[in-house]
C-alpha cells in the first residue's frame, strides 16, 4: 500500500531579494515577483528590508500610514493578528510593510525584532518577500539566514559580476549557498560579458534571466504601477511570472511530500517480512 502524503502545518516561505551591488533591480524584482505570486490566489506580503532608504511604497504608489517603526513600537503586544493592522493593502491584494520614513529610524530595527516580525508574518502568509538593502549588512544577513530561498541579483556589468562572485563565495563559506538562486537582471543589455557566460564565470547552474526593458521598468517605477499588473504580456513581465510559477510548484511539492515511515512502522514492517534487509 502506498504511504499517505503528509500535509505540513502552514508556515509561509521567506524569500530574500538581494544583491552585492546597489541599483541593480532588487526593488523592481521584489515588487513584481510579489504581485505575480499574489495573482495565484496566494497570501503574499512584501517587507521593505532596506530600512534606511527603502522605496517599495514608492514603487507601488502607496502612502504608508504605518511602517516597521510603528510595528517595533508596539512589539510587546504584537501577535499574528494585530500585526495585520500595520500592513498596507495594495490593489493587487498584496500586503506591504513599509520601511521607516527617515534613515535614522533604521537603528531601531534590530535583528531580534526583524526575526519576530518575520515569524509573525509567516504565520498568515504563503510568501513573505523581503527587499533587502544592498550588500551584506547585519540585517540583510539575518534575513538571508532565515530565508527559504534567496534571489541574488546581478547584471552583465563587470563590477556587478565581480561583486556577485565574492558574494557567492561568501555564501558558500557561510553554508548558505544551497538556497541561492542567481537572477541575471537586464540579461539582454549590451555588454562585453555575454549572458551565456555568466553561469561559467560565477560557477553556478543556470540563472534566471530577466530581459532588459528600460522604458517599461522606468515607467513602472515612476508611476508606481508594477509591470506584472498592467504589462503582463511583455517579455520582462513573462520572465517574472515564470519565476513565480517555479516557486509555487516547488512549494507545492515540498508541502505534499510522502510521510517518512515511523519507527514502529519500520520495526513491524520489517518483522512481517524478515527476508527484507
Ligand atoms: N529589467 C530591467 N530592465 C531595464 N532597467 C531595469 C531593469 N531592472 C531594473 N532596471 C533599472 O534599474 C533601476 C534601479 O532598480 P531598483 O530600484 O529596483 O534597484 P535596487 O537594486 O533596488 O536599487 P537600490 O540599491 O537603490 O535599492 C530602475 O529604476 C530601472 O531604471
Ligand atoms: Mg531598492
Amino acid at each position: 500500500m502506498s504511504e499517505k502524503p503528509e500535509v505540513k502545518t502552514k508556515r509561509g516561505e521567506l524569500i530574500a531579494v538581494c544583491s552585492a551591488k546597489g541599483g541593480i533591480g532588487r526593488t523592481v524584482m521584489a515588487v513584481n515577483l510579489a504581485v505575480a505570486l499574489s495573482k495565484n490566489n496566494l497570501q503574499v506580503c512584501i517587507v521593505d528590508g532596506d530600512f534606511q532608504f527603502g522605496d517599495v511604497c514608492l514603487a507601488m504608489d502607496l502612502h504608508p500610514t504605518f511602517t516597521i517603526k510603528d510595528v517595533i513600537e508596539s512589539m510587546d503586544m504584537l501577535d499574528q493578528y494585530s500585526i495585520q493592522g500595520f500592513l498596507m493593502r495594495h490593489s493587487s491584494g498584496l500586503r506591504v510593510l513599509g520601511a521607516p520614513e527617515r534613515p535614522e529610524y533604521a537603528d531601531l530595527v534590530s535583528p531580534a525584532t526583524v526575526d519576530k516580525i518575520l515569524d509573525l508574518l509567516l504565520q498568515s502568509h504563503d510568501y513573505v518577500i523581503v527587499d533587502t538593502s544592498a550588500g551584506l549588512q547585519a540585517s540583510t544577513l539575518q534575513v538571508i539566514e532565515k530565508a527559504d530561498q534567496v534571489f541574488t541579483l546581478t547584471t552583465l556589468e563587470m563590477s556587478s559580476v565581480k561583486k556577485t562572485k565574492t558574494w557567492l563565495e561568501t555564501m558558500q563559506l557561510l553554508g548558505m549557498d544551497q538556497k541561492q538562486q542567481l537572477v541575471l537582471n537586464r540579461s539582454t543589455m549590451d555588454s562585453v560579458i555575454k549572458a551565456s557566460d555568466v553561469a561559467d564565470l560565477l560557477d553556478i547552474e543556470t540563472p534566471a534571466f530577466i530581459p532588459n526593458d528600460f522604458a517599461l521598468v522606468a515607467n513602472s517605477m515612476n508611476t508606481g504601477i508594477p509591470f506584472t499588473l498592467n504589462q503582463a504580456k511583455t517579455e520582462t513581465a513573462k520572465a517574472v511570472f515564470r519565476m513565480a510559477e517555479q516557486m509555487v510548484s516547488r512549494r507545492e511539492i515540498a508541502l505534499f511530500k510522502p510521510k517518512s515511515p515511523s519507527f514502529l512502522h519500520s520495526l513491524f514492517g520489517r518483522a512481517k517480512n524478515p527476508t527484507t534487509t
